[in-house]
């Protein structure tokens, strides 16, 4: 587990201006917890109000289109999403390859537009329930890692955070066990230590997602090779969020 555990907030398809109480809750709590580092993403309409709103949190967006400009109607770039305020992208979900099409090849497009453009890259990673069962999830999700990561990153360190999230614990209320985490986030952590080098490759943070709760939060935060949560259906109240970051405190203070 990293010294200061990153804990992000997927808000996915959820939240309209009401919602910026939340994220103004969740930000002036974040100021007391400082040992956590906490970041939401909402929708791209929310970007620049929950940016102008928070002091402390991170702002991201959920996705970006590879081309910085031109016609593509609907698609927002790189550049547009920081330009709203976001120091991050979530790229490669599970609810983008399946939803949307998007193969590990456009992935990494858009995760050299988003590194291009300034911005942080939250990359996306899991396997489906089949491919565990048959005892492929480690090779399934290295060979999609090394596929949606762009040829050229230098310096990479922690422009880049990995999201291990298996698709059949996204959603369902069962997240994966710890040992299975656990020995997912050493696989990968190899994998970026024999990609980027030592130094890079450790800098590099993991986080898990899918039904991360105040429940389990501790647990999974306490991992080997576990650098926070990317949080989802328990992001969307700052009551169950914060319970969460406040695990992740606990887990740190008993650390030390
Ligand atoms: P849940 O926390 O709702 O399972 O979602 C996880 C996720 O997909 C975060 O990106």
């Amino acid at each position: 587990m990293a010294s200061r555990p990153f804990i992000v907030g997927n808000w996915k398809m959820h939240g309209t201006r009401a919602m910026l109480s939340e994220a103004r809750a969740i930000d002036r709590a974040a100021q007391r917890l400082m040992q956590v580092e906490i970041a939401l993403a909402p929708p791209f309409t929310l970007i620049h109000p929950v940016r102008r709103e928070a002091e402390q949190i991170g702002v991201g967006a959920q996705d970006c289109h590879p081309a910085d400009g031109g016609a593509h109607t609907g698609d927002i770039s790189a550049s547009m999403v920081a330009d709203a305020g976001a120091g991050f992208v979530i790229l490669g979900h599970s609810e983008r390859r399946e939803g949307h099409g998007e193969k590990d090849k456009l992935i990494a497009e858009k995760a050299a537009a988003a590194f291009g453009a300034g911005l942080k890259v939250i990359l996306c990673c899991g396997e489906p329930m089949e491919k565990r069962e048959a005892g492929k999830a480690v090779d399934h999700v290295l060979r999609q890692l090394k596929a949606s990561l762009p040829d050229t990153i230098e310096e990479v360190g922690e422009r880049l955070t990995i999201a291990y999230e298996p698709i059949w614990a996204i959603g369902s209320g069962e997240a994966a066990s710890i040992e299975d985490i656990v020995a997912m986030h050493t696989a990968i952590r190899e994998f970026l230590v024999k990609t980027f080098g030592e130094e890079d490759g450790t800098a590099i943070r993991i986080i898990y997602g899918g039904s991360v709760n105040a429940e389990n939060a501790a647990e999974i935060i306490a991992g080997d090779e576990v650098n926070g949560a990317l949080v989802g259906g328990a992001s969307l109240s700052a009551e169950s969020f914060m319970n969460i970051v406040l695990a992740a405190q606990d887990v740190i203070n008993n650390q030390s």
